[in-house]
């Protein structure tokens, strides 16, 4: 399955990639020859229920994972066939974010420190600059600089995921992969925080892989959509085109279970704000009531 629009040359090109893994004496695909392409500065959302495969796909593309076949290539190379060496100093250009920043953080360093320590691993710059850097990405996320001395475990959830965000952004990546990054959000925090990485692609050109079981969200933030479903990419299609005519009758129960979602060949009746898009179905219903269109 490919997109119709096909660019000579995108940032991210995923070619028939497959992982398997055992469970007990059987082997099982994981992920089952998906193929998928991101532009610099776009967001590829992939959508699908948990299990389907999206967090294996996303661990093949920078080989945290490494496939059993297929290929990745990433701003031009062959991320597949690089060495260990090469593929450590490209991968800077690919950073992730999680459900739980908390768990990729060191309890032990202070937000100043969580911050900066990519920018030590990696060699970048003197301290002197590297505690500007830190300054700059504490502004860039919406933080107070004062946050600098804290311990990430005295800020909210919202916040902590800022502290995320920063430190995914402190070696200036091309592409950051956002796994269910805001699923353990409340509704409103969700919505900051998906304000947030939009201003950030906009002022950055970052482009993003948006991964996430909520098709609300995913159909927010992104140019194209890929529906996985058992390891498959079962659909694939920029995201008017997935709403509007949805191939598959898997698509249709995701579509139908989003609120505010234009039915197939119809159109918004009402453009949703971005918190009532996230509010779960049976409370929308209230609120349509009470929300004068
Ligand atoms: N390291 C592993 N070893 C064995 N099986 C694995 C491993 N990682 C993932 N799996 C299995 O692969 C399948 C896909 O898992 P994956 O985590 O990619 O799904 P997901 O779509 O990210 O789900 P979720 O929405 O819950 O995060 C699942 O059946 C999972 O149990
Ligand atoms: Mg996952």
């Amino acid at each position: 399955m490919s997109l119709n629009r096909s660019t000579a040359k995108p940032l991210l090109r995923v070619e028939h990639v497959s992982k398997i893994f055992a469970r007990g004496r059987e082997q099982f695909k994981a992920v089952d020859d998906v193929s998928i392409e991101l532009e610099a500065g776009k967001t590829l959302g992939i959508v699908g229920e948990s299990g389907s495969g999206k967090s294996t796909l996303s661990r093949c593309i920078i080989r945290l994972y490494e496939p059993d076949a297929g290929r990745v290539f990433f701003d031009g190379e062959d991320f597949t066939a690089l060495s260990a060496n090469t593929l450590r100093r490209k991968r800077q250009d690919i950073q992730m974010i999680f459900q739980d920043p908390l768990a990729s953080l060191n309890p032990m360093m202070t937000v100043a420190k969580a911050i900066e320590d990519p920018l030590i691993i990696h060699k970048v710059g003197t301290p002197r600059e590297r505690a500007r850097r830190v300054h700059e990405l504490l502004e860039l996320v919406g933080l107070d600089p004062t946050a600098a001395n804290a311990f990430p475990f005295e800020f909210s959830g919202g916040q902590q995921q800022r502290i995320g965000i920063a430190r995914a952004l402190a070696l200036k990546p091309k592409l950051l992969i956002c796994d269910e990054a805001v699923s353990a959000l409340d509704v409103s925090i969700q919505a900051q925080i998906l304000r947030l990485l939009q201003d950030l692609q906009a002022q950055l050109g970052l482009a993003y892989l948006f991964i996430s079981h909520n098709l609300a969200v995913v159909e927010h933030m992104s140019d194209d959509i890929g529906v996985m479903h058992l390891g498959k990419l079962i659909e694939y299609a920029p995201v008017k085109e997935i709403f509007q005519a949805p191939k598959q009758e898997y698509t249709r129960t995701l579509i139908a279970s989003v609120p505010y979602i234009p039915r197939p060949g119809g159109r918004h009746i009402r453009q949703p704000s971005l918190e009532e898009t996230l509010i779960d179905p049976v409370q929308s219903a209230s609120q349509r009531e009470t929300t004068p269109g």
